[in-house]
């Protein structure tokens, strides 16, 4: 097999983190870069040094250097401030637009042919960025936000029934934000949906829960935001490409019609595979679920709209 090469750049919490769950996976080599000198030269070497341990044959290596990325299969990332309590993702809009942008151009410049997943916040904006500043197609430009939404939905479902995270399926549609779309009508224990199984109590705290999942752990932690439930997710998408699984998966995609959502980064469920993102999965949508995402779409295009791209 020809060795495959995922660069993350930012190696913060987030960029280490997901540079030690992709080695944990074996799939790949994995370059980490950063603006800070010798930082993410001793985080790859501290990864690289657990490789005998959790057998891993990754070559993980740090670099402040974009040259070392050259010829990535997949681009990560995370480069950019996090929230601190208080914050909405959206306070990080003008500060990380620029750090995105400027990543952007340099990596594009030595990985064109790569598929990028952006987990920068405010996370559909970024995409956005991406997108416009690489033009790109739009099957090999994403955002992580839907598979971390789901998650902890599906974490929140798995407490509250006291049944395996195995069995639970759920999507959580639109922008990661506040109007974020809980979708409970899909979310299933065995095949079964939740809504034969909850009162609507429980489904309505779990879907709550769910939509401020980001700033319960940001204020909990007092300094910054979550890292190890995004570094898992952005390893289940970089799975489903590096395998070709075709996969569905709730992504940050640019949707061009589907859902009602012309020309905007918004969470809806694809499908994964060696082409990046290979076809939106559309699902039936009830007129409020719908009215939902609209909202979520227009909060995000609201921030499209500052930015002006
Ligand atoms: N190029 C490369 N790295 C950069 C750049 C840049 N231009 N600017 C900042 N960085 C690096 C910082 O040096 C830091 O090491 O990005 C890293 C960000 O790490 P943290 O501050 O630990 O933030 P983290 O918790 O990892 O979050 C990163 O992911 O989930 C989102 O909202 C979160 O936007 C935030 C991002």
């Amino acid at each position: 097999m020809i060795r495959k090469k995922v660069t993350v750049v930012g190696a913060g919490f987030v960029g280490a983190s997901t540079a030690m769950a992709l080695a944990q996976q074996n799939l790949t080599d994995v370059v980490l870069t950063d603006i800070i000198e010798g930082m993410p030269q001793g985080k790859a070497l501290d990864i690289r040094e657990a490789g005998p341990l959790i057998g891993s044959d990754a070559e993980v290596i740090g670099t402040n250097n974009y040259v070392d990325t050259q010829g990535s299969d997949i681009v990560v990332i995370t480069a950019g401030l996090p929230r601190k309590p208080g914050m909405s993702r959206d306070d990080l809009l003008n500060t990380n637009a620029k750090i995105v942008g400027g990543v952007t151009d340099e990596i594009f410049k030595h990985s064109p042919d790569a598929i990028f997943i952006n987990v920068t916040n405010p996370l559909d904006a970024m995409a956005q960025i991406i997108f416009s500043k690489t033009k790109l197609p739009r099957s090999r430009v994403m955002g992580m936000a839907g598979c971390l939404d789901s998650t902890r939905m599906r974490t929140f479902i798995s407490m509250e029934l006291g049944i395996s995270v195995e069995n639970i399926h759920a999507f959580v549609l639109g922008g990661h934000g506040d109007t974020m779309v809980p979708l409970p009508r899909y979310a299933t224990v065995s095949g079964v949906p939740i809504t034969e199984l909850m009162s609507e109590e429980q489904i309505n705290r779990i879907s709550d829960r769910t939509r401020k999942g980001g700033g319960e752990i940001v204020k909990l932690l007092g300094t910054g935001s979550a890292f190890y439930a995004p570094a898992a997710s952005v390893c289940e998408m970089v799975e489903a490409i590096l395998l070709d699984k075709k996969k569905i998966l709730p992504c940050c995609v640019h949707l061009e019609g589907e859902y009602g959502v012309d020309g905007l980064f918004v969470g809806v469920p694809v499908i994964l595979g060696a082409g990046g993102m290979e076809k939106v999965w559309e699902l039936n949508l009830t007129d409020s679920e719908q009215a939902e995402l609209k909202a979520s779409a227009d909060a995000v295009q609201e921030l499209v709209d500052i930015l002006g791209i």
